[in-house]
């Protein structure tokens, strides 16, 4: 690691860039927990034109916009070069052109300015959310990460070891929010559209599938999308706000369920949420009440650090930099990046 910068405070500061898939975001954090500056660009209006994430066309937006909003975080921070103690990129998983935008920019600044590169795990990444919080949360803890690409229940056996409890065997769960919501003619992204209209609605109108609900700890929400497309065929007058409501339902049953399930099973005290699906209104609070009724202390984090952000990225980050060192800076960036196992 390099010199300590901070003036004899002890502060580290990282800034982080994440660029995985359609948010250009870039913030300043000291010590994985200050939170000084956290920008989040949206590409979703360029992209809700084609219905879904367009690989080349993120790529491009990033290009464009990174430089602006790594500037902004640091200018929202009261920071300058010189202040940081290394500089952090999302290198996986992702679209491969997304990722490398961050990646690259990333290594350019960290040897411009001669800090250390860290490449961060995206899933670790919603995983830090959390600590972003509580630091000081007690192992082994159950986090439950639900994403537009990912569905694991992970066990956090000790500090940025991870064992995989279970994961989709199919859709992720947020696939599954954004195809309902396309099938619905809803919009892109469906999330947060299905998460509105679902709260004006009666989820006892339509009790959908809970698809392997009594076996184990994986999932499958491939099947209730097509079980909501032959509902609405067979009864087209039900209110689409019902159907949203039946359908969030279904799933929030499961993602809970077998979070809680995996956490007896291996004896955890702690459950956690994260990932852009965990700023599901109906998510969070079902988690947090059988949570309760379990016995079992949760965290939900703050929704601006569920989807996608770079100040997670930070918090990843500094952990890495502190208990493994610098990435090398020829470390590349790798789409389907796992996440380092017990
Ligand atoms: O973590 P994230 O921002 O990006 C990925 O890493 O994929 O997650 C995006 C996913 C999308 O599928 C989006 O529809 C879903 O999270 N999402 C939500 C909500 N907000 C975002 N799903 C349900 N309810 C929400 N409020
Ligand atoms: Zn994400």
């Amino acid at each position: 690691m390099t010199a300590d910068r901070s003036g004899g405070t002890g502060r580290r500061l990282i800034l982080a860039i994440e660029t995985s898939c359609d948010e250009t975001a870039a913030a300043i954090v000291a010590n994985g927990t200050d939170v000084l500056s956290n920008v989040v660009s949206s590409q979703v209006d360029l992209h809700a034109v084609y219905g879904g994430v367009v690989p080349e066309v993120a790529s491009r937006a990033h290009l464009d916009k990174l430089e602006s909003v790594v500037a902004e975080a640091m200018t929202r921070a009261d920071v300058t070069s010189p202040d940081l103690d290394g500089v952090a990129a999302t290198c996986g998983p992702g679209l491969i052109g997304a990722l490398l935008i961050g990646v690259s920019a990333a290594k350019a600044m960290a040897l411009a300015w001669d800090v250390p590169y860290i490449g961060v795990n995206h899933m670790e990444g919603h995983l830090f959310a959390t600590f972003l919080e509580r630091p000081d949360i007690e192992l082994p803890l159950v986090v439950l990460l639900v994403s537009g690409g990912h569905t694991l229940i992970v066990e956090v056996t000790e500090p940025g070891r991870y064992r995989y409890l279970g994961s989709t065997i199919d859709d992720a769960a947020g696939e599954a929010f954004d195809k309902v919501a396309r099938y619905l003619g809803l919009g892109y992204p469906g999330g947060p559209i299905i998460d509105r209209l679902a709260a004006e609605g009666d989820r006892t109108v339509v009790r959908f599938p809970r698809a392997m609900m009594d076996d184990g700890l994986d999932f499958s929400f491939s099947g209730i999308k097509t079980a909501v497309v032959n509902y609405v065929r067979r009864h087209p007058d039900v209110a689409n706000a019902d159907i949203a409501a039946g359908f969030q339902d279904a799933v929030v049953d499961v993602l809970v369920t077998k979070t809680i399930r995996a956490a007896r099973r291996v004896g955890a005290a702690t459950v956690c949420l994260g990932g852009g699906v965990a700023a599901n209104s109906q998510l969070r609070e079902t988690f947090a009440a059988e949570a309760r009724a379990a016995g079992l202390a949760h965290l939900v984090p703050d929704r601006a650090y569920c989807t996608d952000n770079a100040a997670m990225i930070a918090a990843a980050a500094h952990w890495r930099l502190v208990n493994d060192g610098p990435t090398g800076l020829d470390g590349g960036a790798d789409p389907s990046l796992k996440l380092p196992t017990a």
